[in-house]
């Protein structure tokens, strides 16, 4: 995931893991609940049409309210002999022992992301991508031969698996082939090298095994793996490999979406599947929380100029002066959140509430009450905002990050301009709060006489003399619209394919039977994934591929910091996850 967001995440699990162990106060337990819910998840569906099916999908069944409502396990039937004997052999260690080997050669090549690099061919830091591939094509000796692969904008890497039946929609299975880069002055905190791909008899270490190398090689193991048993699809499988995930996405997933889309056409895929969120123990239950929506996001510049002079004589307000009112405007005036019901945030809740079976009763009850109760909802709301945390992620938020202005100390300021930050909450938009940044100051700019231009459009223009001016714009021009919202209510087959292959996937690597031994819930990825530019190949993106986030690890296996590591164990099962969805997805004749 990218890094810029990815800091909430840790700071979430880091809270969760503190309140969980510390308190056992009603604050602290409802802060867990909120704070659980929001390290994977958040969505929203949208309100009055989902809400009509949150609610029947609620009384459906015997007039028990289903505030969860959970899949079956899904198991191969067609696929049940060959899923079976793939199954015996990721339980061998043998297979253990070559997963080891396949994840720590790919950490060994470090590929590191940064911002600000420049083209593909002048700037040599992308040459670090060559060898990976060289790695690649030596390790997965099958899935070179029968897989036709298309590299896009030189390093990404497009494979085809062509399944005999072209009515059926292919798969897309996503990963990125970059990484964090590692801080130098950081390398003697890691536990081994971090681009060692050292195997301790539990974890690989190293930068990338878990953020998205795991991923890269997870997916092509399956493939392998199930080449080696002869396995022929019917269905197409896609697979797309990104190269600056971490970074802007614009050299590897942008020219992946572009060569997909003129490949396979819009809407062309049953099910994207790509990094993202995890599962873990909250609340007493193991819950995979898959991303079925991700935040958007919009820089905006608020300008002010005014005439200089010689700072002898000056004016009652300078630029400087003036933009400081403005940014204090804002923070006067914060986006208010608000809780929805129909909100992958709020199936969250409800989730967490069904099944946290250690949380506290009258804060379970409070979470059931919410659903037809609309004060029980504000009051649920009011107890959740007070967090910050959950403040951030359940609202649009606003963050002042840049400021700017004078040149020097005798001069007055032609010029000041700040820049701020906000995350658009699923149910919101760019424009939408691009509208609000404009209103909040539209007195003020009559208080100060200036001339007001907003995203290009003229807001006042004073009739006398004016100050000087105010301009609010779209700082780089990278406005996110939140994600499309991934359909999950009852009749939506993908959803339910992925739900009851997680299922099978959990139950099967620890020999268990029955639906429940883990919780499927929707929710947000916090930060964004390559999946940004792949909006229009699919409405079924699922940010997911089956990581352990542990219980009570407070940086799930060091991502994006240092000693980042993998569960070897966890990696084998997301490579029976892979394999199973492979096999689920070709014998589905409904998605
Ligand atoms: C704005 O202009 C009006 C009328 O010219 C003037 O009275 C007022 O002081 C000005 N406001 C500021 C903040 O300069
Ligand atoms: C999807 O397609 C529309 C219409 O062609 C385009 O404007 C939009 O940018 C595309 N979205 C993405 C994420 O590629």
């Amino acid at each position: 995931m990218v890094a810029s967001n990815e800091k909430v995440d840790v700071l979430t699990t880091a809270l969760v893991v503190q309140s969980a162990r510390s308190k056992r106060s009603k604050w602290m337990a409802l802060k867990l609940v909120a704070l659980l819910a929001t390290v994977f998840a958040v969505a929203f569906l949208h309100t009055n049409f989902l809400n009509v099916k949150f609610l029947s999908a609620m009384s459906s069944s015997h007039g028990v309210a289903k505030l969860c409502p959970q899949s079956d396990a899904l198991y191969p039937e067609s696929h049940a002999q060959l899923w079976k004997s793939l199954g015996r052999e990721f339980d061998e260690d043998a297979f253990m022992t070559r997963a080891v080997a396949w994840l720590g050669g790919a950490v060994r090549i470090p590929t590191e992301a940064y911002d600000n690099m420049g083209p593909i061919g002048e700037d040599e830091r992308w040459e670090a991508f060559g060898p990976l591939h060289d790695y690649l094509v030596q390790s997965f000796p099958l899935t070179h031969k029968d897989l036709t692969l298309i590299k896009v904008n030189t390093y990404g890497l497009l494979y085809e698996w062509k399944g005999s039946d072209d009515t059926l929609k292919p798969l897309l299975l996503a990963a990125h082939q970059d990484v964090v880069p590692v801080e130098p002055e950081t390398v003697d905190q890691w536990e081994y090298p971090p681009y060692s791909g050292y195997y301790d008899g539990k974890f690989i270490w190293g930068r990338g095994s878990s953020d998205d190398k795991c991923g890269l090689i997870g997916i092509l193991a399956s493939v392998e793996t199930l080449l080696e048993k002869e396995f022929k699809p019917a269905r197409t499988i896609v697979l797309a490999f990104g190269f600056d995930e971490e970074t802007t996405g614009l050299q590897g997933a942008q020219h992946l979406s572009d060569a997909m889309l003129q490949k396979y056409g819009q809407d062309s895929f049953a099910l994207l599947v790509d990094e993202g969120s995890l599962y873990s123990d909250i609340g007493g239950s193991i819950i995979a929380i898959p991303g079925i929506a991700e935040k958007g996001s919009v820089n905006t510049k608020v300008r002010v100029s005014t005439s200089g002079g010689h700072s002898s004589v000056p004016p009652a307000h300078t630029s400087i002066g003036i933009l400081s009112r403005l940014l204090v405007e804002y923070e006067a005036n914060p986006i208010e959140p608000h809780l929805e019901r129909g909100t992958p945030i709020y199936s969250t809740i409800q989730c967490v509430g069904q099944y946290g079976k250690n949380l506290p009763a009258h804060l379970r009850a409070l979470v059931k009450t919410s659903v037809h109760s609309d004060r029980a909802l504000r009051k649920l709301e009011a107890e959740l905002i007070k967090d910050p945390i959950y403040n951030a992620l359940i609202g649009t938020t606003q963050a002042i990050d840049l400021v700017q202005g004078g040149v020097k100390a005798n001069v007055l300021p032609e010029e000041a301009w700040a820049l701020i930050n906000h995350r658009i909450a699923t149910q919101s938009s760019v424009a939408a709060v691009q509208q609000r940044d404009t209103d909040v100051l539209k007195h003020l700019a009559k208080e100060f006489n200036l001339t007001y231009t907003a995203f290009g459009l003229e807001v006042s223009n004073e009739d006398g003399p004016t100050a000087g001016t105010l301009i609010l714009t779209d700082a780089f021009s990278t406005a996110l619209e939140p994600a499309p919202v991934t359909p999950v209510t009852e009749g939506s087959t993908p959803w339910h394919l992925l739900s009851g292959t997680i299922k099978a996937t959990f139950n099967s690597h620890r020999g268990l039977d029955g639906a429940d031994n883990i919780i499927v819930s929707p929710g947000i990825t916090s930060g964004n994934t390559d999946t940004r530019y792949y909006w229009n190949l699919t409405r079924h993106i699922v940010r997911y591929n089956h990581h352990d986030a542990g219980n009570g690890r407070v940086l799930p296996n060091g991502i994006h910091t240092v000693n980042e590591r993998m569960p070897a164990d966890n990696f084998v099962e997301m490579i029976r996850f892979f394999s199973t969805l492979i096999l689920n997805a070709d014998e589905n004749r409904k998605i």
